[in-house]
């Protein structure tokens, strides 16, 4: 037996036992010639050795060194010098025998909380890393995810179903990765971007409620809460409409809330439509732990048109910035606002400090208007010259500023505009400690545009991917239209830039941690939404027909969801890097630096694969 106890179990209650532990050497401290104290670590905890004399010789001899493998037999006995930040705190052992299982050499970092270790270091030696607490606490929250949301599907008659990995291409949106085959040589697989065409195959087969937490590939630019293989909690249902996956999902989520995080996530998720996200929050995964909407001040007719008419109320367009006096605002195509909330005080140089921000090359805007509202009811303004204190009051009501807040106004074309202000919003969000990792909020994003307009093609594509259906309203609108766009100029014009999609996302604290649609489970639709993207018949029969087969012999209605897992297990251990919550993460780079891969294959792999490479 290596063990009795492990290192984080004993407590006064002990007291008086024998014991044997094992585990890793964390520290070492000498008392005088006689004391000897170890600070043992496992995955459990950290447990006090104390090494007295008789043990000294012995010591001398072995002494072990951070990181080795160490047995120790001996008492339990009560610390005179109690440390109240463990939970063994209260007790040592007085060490009677040890043995040195295994030596280190002397790691790379310190393994603690507070590592001396960069990044890059920590990952080439990510094995020592992953003995860190702060790691293991991520590691232990993935795990309790993990287990949380496998109950509840299995609870509710989902099956954990396994899904290939050697495939054909599944169009996600990004890159493939792909594998040379030497069976057949000159051909490829394709690694799943997700499981999405098995599991509606899955669904013909009649396993309605499907679920896999499942790798997926995905080449593409990485970011903080990208990873080119991740993993996501996959899911789909048979016989439901939108309403029965919101319903469902929504209940996992606060689910795995309770059990995870202990919160008791007990208000309906609120819902919002992509419009309404894009117009009031300028992105289509809108942080709502708070307010500060964007003011549509002045926006281009021809930008979203469906959005003039639709859904919402008419956007605020403010009649006196058409034309406006000041240049900036007269010239721009958007004109975007947002009321930082107590800030009307902030400082020349704060401002000068902000202006920078919003010219950095990744937010791209070449300056920063800002009304300031005085406690006196004036105002003040970077543009004062243009504008008298009415005007300035009306544009800063406009913002729905009250006295004692600042107004941001940013001005250029649509686009950047409104993803810039976005950005500015949640910078200012952050500044202002308003987005605490400490509070979630949920929020199902609706009705996505179906289509997306590819202007270096001229064609549309799938916003979502080419599964997913459109609302049943719009079917119509979409096998009675042909997809072709004559003028490209006018592309919103286009019947297709109407059509909306049975697709919702699933948002947290501005993050998207789901996704998922009602699907085409007609081999028409299914063909007319190739079509529509730009795939002649043959190519759609070449790439899909086993889809568009199965979908012949009596394919019922489905729909499902994917959510991030990793992200998921992020947001909740307040992190917004997910690399902290993958044992073995690859780097911003996609490189594995503790394998150093990708690498090179040597020439007999090569020519196994009859594969020779081109560019050397
Ligand atoms: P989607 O592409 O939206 O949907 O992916 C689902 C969720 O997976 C997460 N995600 C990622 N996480 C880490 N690294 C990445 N590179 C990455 N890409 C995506 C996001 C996202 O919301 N088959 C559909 C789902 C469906 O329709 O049922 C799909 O994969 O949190």
């Amino acid at each position: 037996m290596y063990r009795s106890h492990t290192c984080g179990e004993l407590r006064a209650a002990h007291i008086g036992k024998t014991v044997t532990l094992a585990g890793w050497v964390q520290t070492v401290r000498k008392f005088g010639s006689s004391m000897t104290f170890v600070d043992l670590r496992d995955r459990y905890g950290i447990t006090q050795l104390l090494f007295g004399e008789e043990l000294a010789k012995e010591l001398a001899e072995n002494p072990p060194g951070r990181e080795f493998v160490l047995q120790v037999k001996g008492i339990v006995a009560e610390r005179s010098n109690k440390n109240v930040h463990i939970p063994t705190g209260d007790i040592e052992i007085k060490v009677e025998s040890f043995t040195i299982l295994n030596k280190s050499i002397t790691p790379p970092f310190t393994i603690q909380d507070d590592t001396d270790g960069g990044d890059d270091l920590r990952m080439r030696y990510r094995y020592l890393d992953l003995r860190r607490s702060a790691i293991k606490k991520n590691l232990e929250l993935r795990y309790a995810v993990n287990r949380a949301a496998r109950n509840f599907l299995h609870e509710n008659n989902f099956m954990d179903l396994e899904t290939p990995f050697l495939i054909k291409s599944t169009p996600e949106g990004a890159r493939d990765f792909v594998v040379p085959s030497r069976m057949n040589p000159g051909q490829f697989y394709a690694l799943p971007q997700s499981p999405q065409t098995f599991k509606q195959l899955l669904m013909v087969s009649g396993y309605d409620r499907y679920y896999q937490v499942v790798k997926c590939f995905r080449d593409e630019d990485l970011r903080a809460d990208r990873q080119p293989e991740f993993t996501q909690i996959d899911c789909e249902m048979s016989f439901v409409e939108q309403e029965d996956i919101l319903e469902m999902f929504e209940g996992m989520i606060k689910y795995i809330f309770k059990t995870v995080k202990g919160i008791h996530y007990t208000e309906k998720v609120e819902r919002m439509s992509w419009e309404q996200a894009m117009w009031d929050y300028g992105n289509d995964k809108p942080d709502i732990r708070f307010g500060m909407k964007i003011a549509n001040l002045k926006t281009p007719s021809s930008v979203y048109p469906e959005l003039r008419s639709q859904s919402l109320k008419k956007p605020v367009v403010s009649k006196f910035l058409e034309v406006s006096p000041f240049p900036v605002f007269d010239q721009a195509e958007t004109v975007l606002a947002i009321a930082v909330p107590g800030c009307g005080e902030y400082t020349r140089k704060q401002l000068d400090e902000l202006t920078e921000w919003v010219k950095r090359p990744q937010i791209g805007m070449k300056g920063l208007a800002y009304i300031k509202c005085n406690a006196d009811g004036t105002c003040k303004s970077s543009f004062d010259k243009f504008y008298d204190n009415e005007g300035l009051k009306e544009i800063a009501d406009h913002a729905g500023a009250v006295s004692g807040d600042l107004v941001f106004i940013l001005a250029g074309y649509e686009e950047r505009t409104r993803k810039a202000m976005s950005e500015l919003r949640l910078e200012m969000g952050k500044r202002l400690g308003l987005r605490k990792e400490t509070e979630f909020r949920l929020l199902w994003v609706l009705d996505f545009p179906l289509f997306e307009y590819a202007e270096e093609d001229n064609r549309w594509v799938a916003r979502h991917h080419p599964f997913t259906s459109p609302k049943p309203s719009d079917i119509e609108v979409m096998i009675g239209n042909d997809p072709a766009i004559e003028d490209p100029a006018r592309y919103l014009e286009h019947p297709y830039a109407r059509i909306k999609a049975n697709a919702y996302d699933m948002v947290l604290n501005g993050n998207e941690i789901g996704g998922g649609s009602i699907r085409i489970y007609q081999r028409e639709l299914q063909e007319k939404m190739f079509a529509a993207l730009g795939m002649s018949p043959e190519e759609a029969q070449h790439k899909f027909g086993f889809l568009l087969g199965a979908f012949e012999y009596g394919a019922p209605p489905h729909g499902g969801i994917a959510f991030g897992f990793d992200r998921l297990c992020a947001i909740l251990g307040g992190s917004e890097s997910i690399r902290d919550f993958i044992a073995f993460p690859k780097n911003n780079s996609g490189r594995d630096v503790m394998l150093d891969a990708p690498g090179t294959i040597d020439d007999k792999q090569l020519q196994e694969l009859e594969l020779r490479l081109g560019l050397q």
